[in-house]
């Protein structure tokens, strides 16, 4: 079992259920396995999506039809792969990564999972990148440094098109993010990002709370009207 990021009193539940899910519905292949490996053996944080969240991003591409996807947030590119796996065959996953040496795992992971081709890692800060990108996309997935949520969700507007999705990722935070006097720097970004949503025209969004091998946790998607 993975170190959960938000802590449960089932959480070994949580998990064995992940597990007996993802092995029925989303199983991984070598590659897969291998990249939460070598993610691990370069130092990163345990966040990437589980698997069955994988296989959830990659039907949402299927079911759109998404050809061009931005990511937010690269880390070691689990989630990357599992949405490029699923684009359409011109489909192209754009995944913004401020660490290179992050990038660099990514793009080897991505390669072993043979989608490199469909994939383009943009190495430096997703607020010095994202004016450089030219959209529209048709999912967008935020899953990057926490505080700056609410600057993602702005270009990502600018970045979609009516019809276009945007899925927030770690929303919940293990519950924090209701406690409305916390100064942690990443329950104030997802507060503020969860307020802008809810007040925004050009978006009907919901929320949904997870448990699993990561916890407690959540994430948003929001529909783009236009
Ligand atoms: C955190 C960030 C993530 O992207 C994630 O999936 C889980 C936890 C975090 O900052 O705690
Ligand atoms: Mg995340």
């Amino acid at each position: 079992m993975r170190t959960p990021n938000y802590p449960g009193a089932d959480a070994h539940k949580w998990a064995a259920v992940d597990d007996y899910f993802s092995e029925l519905l989303a199983p991984q292949d070598e590659a897969l396995t291998n990249a939460l490996s070598a993610n691990a053996e370069a130092g990163m944080p345990s966040h990437d999506v589980s698997a069955v969240q994988g296989k959830f991003l990659a039907l949402l591409v299927k079911l759109m039809g998404a050809r061009h996807v931005l990511e937010i947030g690269t880390l070691g590119g689990y989630s990357t792969i599992w949405m490029a796996r699923a684009l359409k065959p011109e489909g192209r996953v754009t995944s913004i990564e401020i660490d290179p040496l992050r990038a660099n795992v990514a793009l080897e992971n991505c390669r072993a999972a043979g989608c490199a081709d469909k994939v383009d890692i943009r190495v430096g800060a997703a607020s010095d990148v994202l004016p450089r990108l030219e959209g529209p996309f048709d999912l967008v997935f935020i899953d990057a440094d926490k505080p700056n949520n609410p600057v993602y969700l702005e270009w990502a507007l600018k970045l979609t098109r009516p019809g276009s999705v945007i899925v927030g990722d770690n929303v919940v935070r293990g519950g924090a993010v209701v406690d409305r006097r916390s100064t942690d720097p990443n329950v104030l970004g997802v507060r503020r990002f969860a307020e802008m949503l809810a007040a925004d025209p050009r978006l009907d969004s919901t929320a949904l709370q997870t448990v699993g091998e990561k916890g407690w946790d959540g994430f948003t998607v929001s529909f783009v009207k236009g």
